[in-house]
């Protein structure tokens, strides 16, 4: 009886996870890209590079904005090959330096055209400082693409209608944001075992939800719309540095019975960058191919307006 019981729970218990962390819609939408050009950060792998691969299929101009030379090229020969698209190139970007991240938007503005996608998708959760003596979570999260979102936001504009996506994470939900953390030490929390850097994780990525709310704003009466969005639980290398033996046990479980793969991961990053009229949803946040309401903080116009002074000071633009 009692064993009955307790397969029944587990059961139920499987049931619903999977109901809240696997994603199960596709997006449909038959938009083409011929004569577009996206750039993805971290195209190089997971749900990166599926988006990448399904905005070649489509026929988009597609740059893979990388750290790692050896890893973008070889990703990109295999979306070329996937695809049959000979338009997926690599182009160097460290965005845990932001050194590194003017000199993509120089080369990047010098050799391309057209920029009609931006699809912020790299991040990471490790611990560490970047180049620029930032926490490692926040330089690469948050700061990083905030430098490169506004570097490239006049060609954006000039190519309009123009989207840029955020790829946050439900774990945002989690999140809150300390001011005198980041003032005083430049990071989202101090310390690195794996609770912190969780913990750092989900406040970088409430930034992301947050900078998209700000940014929409910003960019009303432009035709640059803005979205942020949850990809669902997927199986990628995104874990890598979390690797405590407790976090280890219930990484696996997660991937086990909880995670799909990357492609279905990329479903809601299509749904934000290609859906037809969702311009006045500019500035929300989407999971699993829908409109979500997110929690009062993370759409807080004060909140959102301090938090881009704050950014704008960690990367010297004003
Ligand atoms: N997987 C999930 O269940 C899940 C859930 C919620 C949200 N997300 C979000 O989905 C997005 C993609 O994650 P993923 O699961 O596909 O993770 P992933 O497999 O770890 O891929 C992350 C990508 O970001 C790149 N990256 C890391 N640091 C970088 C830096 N300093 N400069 C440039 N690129 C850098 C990585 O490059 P390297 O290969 O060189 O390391 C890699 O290409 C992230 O924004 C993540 O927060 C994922
Ligand atoms: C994406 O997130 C970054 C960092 O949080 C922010 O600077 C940028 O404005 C955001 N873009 C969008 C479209 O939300
Ligand atoms: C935005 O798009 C609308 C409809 O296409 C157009 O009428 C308007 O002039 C555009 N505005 C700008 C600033 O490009």
């Amino acid at each position: 009886m009692i064993l009955f019981m307790v397969i029944v729970a587990l059961l139920v218990a499987y049931f619903i996870g999977h109901r809240i962390f696997v994603h199960r819609k596709t997006f449909t939408g038959t938009a083409k890209l011929h004569g577009k050009t996206v750039i993805v950060t971290g195209g190089n792998t997971g749900i990166g590079k599926a988006t990448a691969s399904a905005m070649a299929a489509r026929g988009g101009r597609v740059i893979l904005a990388c750290r790692s030379k050896q890893r973008g090229e070889e990703a990109a020969r295999e979306i070329r090959m996937e695809t049959g698209n000979e338009n997926v190139i690599f182009m160097q970007l460290d965005l845990a330096s932001q050194k590194s991240i003017g000199l993509f938007a120089e080369n990047f503005l010098k050799a391309e055209r057209r920029l009609d996608l931006l699809i912020n998708n790299a991040a990471l959760a490790s611990p560490g400082l970047t180049e620029d003596g930032l926490g490692m979570i926040l330089g690469v999260n948050h700061i990083g693409p905030f430098l490169l979102t506004n570097l490239l936001l006049e060609r954006l504009k000039e190519c309009a209608p123009s989207r840029v996506v955020n790829v946050s994470s439900c774990g945002h939900d989690l999140g809150t944001i300390d001011f005198d953390c980041i003032n005083t030490h430049k990071k989202l929390t101090l310390g690195s075992s794996d609770a912190d850097l969780f913990r750092a994780y989900t406040h970088s990525k409430l930034c992301n939800v947050l900078f998209t709310h700000q940014l929409a704003k910003r960019l009303q009466g432009t035709n640059v719309t803005c979205y942020s969005l949850h990809p669902g639980s997927v199986n990628s290398e995104l874990g890598r540095d979390i690797n405590e033996w407790k976090t280890r046990i219930l990484k696996a479980i997660v991937r086990r019975f909880f995670a799909t793969d990357p492609v279905s991961g990329a479903q809601t990053t299509l749904y934000c960058a290609l859906q037809e009229d969702i311009e006045h949803l500019s500035g929300r946040y989407f999971s699993d191919c829908q409109l979500v309401q997110v929690k009062p903080e993370a759409r807080d116009d004060g909140i959102a307006k301090k938090l881009w002074d704050v950014s704008e000071k960690l990367c010297g633009m004003n």
